[in-house]
């Protein structure tokens, strides 16, 4: 089976993470390799801000968790009161926020959504493991957060499409199960 091939079937939602810190290295490589994310009109509208230490991102999670709880954002409201609850499981020692400027392309959420897709995929290829986390989106203009996002370098024209929790993994997680009717063909 081709390296690729294998990856993308590799790939997994990792949501449990030791101690060690993820290495400029490791980001290089996969901020290198994410670089190749097609884009509609090849805009490359995209940035990512990694938040990195366990200290930084447990302010990130309060701020998430605050700003989930005000009115209009009921969306993830429940899920991130309860105490559970973070965007890095507790554990994963950086965070990526993507976003994409929306005002330079029709298809900021596609761009975005790839970007993080390759990033994932890199990061796996590195020994990295990571875990989509969605609750960052639907706040991304409310103004306290975005005031917090600016203060970490976000760019203020960008929208947040998703996140990665990144870290080292444990271990594997088993792969859950696929459908495997995905298509059909005509002719
Ligand atoms: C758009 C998107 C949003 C997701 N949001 C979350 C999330 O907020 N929290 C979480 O634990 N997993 C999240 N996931 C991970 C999915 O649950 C996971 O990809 C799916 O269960 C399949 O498992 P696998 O990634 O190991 O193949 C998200 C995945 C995608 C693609």
């Amino acid at each position: 089976m081709s390296e690729v091939l294998k990856a993308l079937k590799e790939r997994r939602s990792v949501r449990d993470f030791t101690d060690q810190p993820v290495s400029d290295e490791d980001l290089k490589t996969i901020f290198e390799a994410a670089a190749f994310t097609p884009t509609a009109r090849n805009t490359q509208a995209w940035h990512a801000t990694v938040v990195r230490g366990l200290d930084k991102i447990a302010l990130l999670n309060d701020e998430v968790k605050k700003a989930n709880q005000k009115p209009g954002y009921e969306r993830y409201r429940e899920l991130a009161a309860t105490k559970s609850y973070s965007i890095n499981f507790h554990k994963a020692p950086a965070f990526v926020i993507v976003g994409v400027d929306s005002s330079k392309t029709d298809c900021y959420i596609e761009d975005g959504s790839l970007a993080l897709g390759y990033l994932w995929l890199a990061a796996q290829a590195v020994g990295l493991g990571a875990c989509w986390i969605n609750q960052l989106g639907t706040i991304t203009d409310e103004p306290e957060f975005r005031a917090y996002l600016t203060s970490l370098g976000f760019p203020p024209t960008h929208k947040i499409v998703g996140s990665l929790a990144l870290g080292h993994p444990t271990k594997i997680p088993h792969i859950p199960t696929r459908h495997t009717d995905h298509y059909n063909v005509v002719g």
